[in-house]
């Protein structure tokens, strides 16, 4: 990562981040998504562990960009112990903005809300299937 682009906060939470790394993959309450951003071709996979509508934890592993890697754990900080719906509510905007990302970074803050919103939506459709619904 090129330092002096980037703001102290990108630095800690690359350097201090606590949800790189993976959560049982077939455990009934963690669900996967693999997003991608076009503009670069760089990949994350995020995992959450959602229980009673809440989101307990989040790991995730990004591919290539240091940047969304602290994005990454930025939203991870923010959602683990949310309600779902507050969790969904985090726009990257809002990512962009705490980090004081430089303009040729911004596309990285999509990675981890858009991967969030998928896993999210897998784990509602497999509780709908669940449930008969
Ligand atoms: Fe591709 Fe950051 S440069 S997601």
């Amino acid at each position: 990562m090129v330092m002096g682009v980037y703001s102290k906060r990108v630095i800690r939470y690359c350097n201090y981040s606590r949800n790189i790394g993976s959560l049982p993959e077939h455990a009934r309450d963690v669900v996967t998504c693999v997003a991608g951003e076009e503009a670069c071709c760089d990949v994350m996979r995020l995992q959450v562990s959602i229980r009673h509508g809440m989101v307990d934890e989040v790991r995730f592993q990004m591919y290539d960009c240091g940047s969304a890697s602290c994005e990454s754990s930025l939203v991870a900080r923010w959602i683990e112990g949310r309600p779902l719906e507050e969790a969904l509510a985090v726009r990257n905007s809002a990512i962009a903005h705490e980090l004081g990302l430089p303009p040729v970074k911004i596309h990285c803050s999509r990675l981890a809300s858009e991967a969030l919103r998928a896993a999210v939506a897998d784990y509602r459709s497999k509780n709908a299937q669940q449930c008969g619904g």
